[in-house]
């Protein structure tokens, strides 16, 4: 019981770090990144500020937060906004087609403001994948299906499309059954860095925490 209160307590100071240090924490290497929040600030500070892909958009809650802060030029957000059999997809997301279609006027009309700085690619995120040149990307967010086949492929598919030194991150660092979504995403990533031997960062939400990995310069 000592230690989980001694636990709890310096992870409160950790995440209670006066937003004055918010750069030094973000420019660290690794980063330190209080929540997912913090990706704007991060790709601003690391000069990743072309052309950015959110895979997984819904209703574009946090595309709104990424645009609302990046200084970058393109912002692709690809999501095919349709119901799949109940069998493959076990998600709360997964929701009947005329509530997907509302969603992606919902996502369209919110992210108006941003203008031309957005695109909407209305596909899964394997078949948008094939549209982007290799190296071509600043940073891909991973935020699609979330059972572990999902994310290696998206990983696997997307990673060739991030340019040296660019980022490759994604929602939901986390295995299990949870609130009636079946995870898989941490076993994928961590089978992912393991092979590669890059550093990994994990946002430090309680809940739902986001992964990053900086591919290599060149
Ligand atoms: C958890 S939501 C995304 C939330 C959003 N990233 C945010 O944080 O505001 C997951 C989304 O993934 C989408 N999705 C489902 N299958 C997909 C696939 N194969 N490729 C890309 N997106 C997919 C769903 O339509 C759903 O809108």
């Amino acid at each position: 019981m000592n230690l989980l209160s001694g636990l709890t307590k310096a992870y409160a100071s950790l995440r209670a770090i006066p937003n004055e240090m918010r750069m030094q924490r973000l420019a660290a290497n690794p980063p330190v990144l209080a929540s997912r929040d913090d990706l704007p600030l991060l790709l601003n500070i690391r000069n990743l500020r072309g052309s950015g892909v959110e895979i997984g958009v819904c209703k574009a809650t946090f595309s709104e937060i990424v645009l609302g802060g990046w200084g970058g030029a393109k912002y692709h957000c690809v999501d095919p906004w349709r119901e799949f059999p109940k069998d493959e997809y076990v998600d709360m997301a997964n929701r009947p087609q005329d509530e997907q279609d509302k969603i992606m006027a919902f996502a369209k009309a919110r992210l108006a403001k941003f203008g031309d700085k957005v695109e909407f690619v209305r596909k899964t995120s394997l078949d948008a994948a094939g549209d982007f040149a290799n190296g071509s990307l600043d940073f891909v967010y991973i935020d699609g299906q979330h059972h572990y086949e999902a994310v290696r492929d998206d990983i696997h598919a997307w990673l060739p499309k991030v340019k040296p030194g660019g980022l490759l991150c994604g929602h939901d660092y986390l295995d299990g059954f949870i609130d009636n979504c079946q995870f898989g995403v941490k076993k994928a990533v961590d089978e992912f860095v393991k092979t590669k031997g890059w550093p990994l960062t994990v946002s430090l939400e309680m809940e739902f925490p986001s992964w990053f990995v900086f591919l290599p310069q060149a």
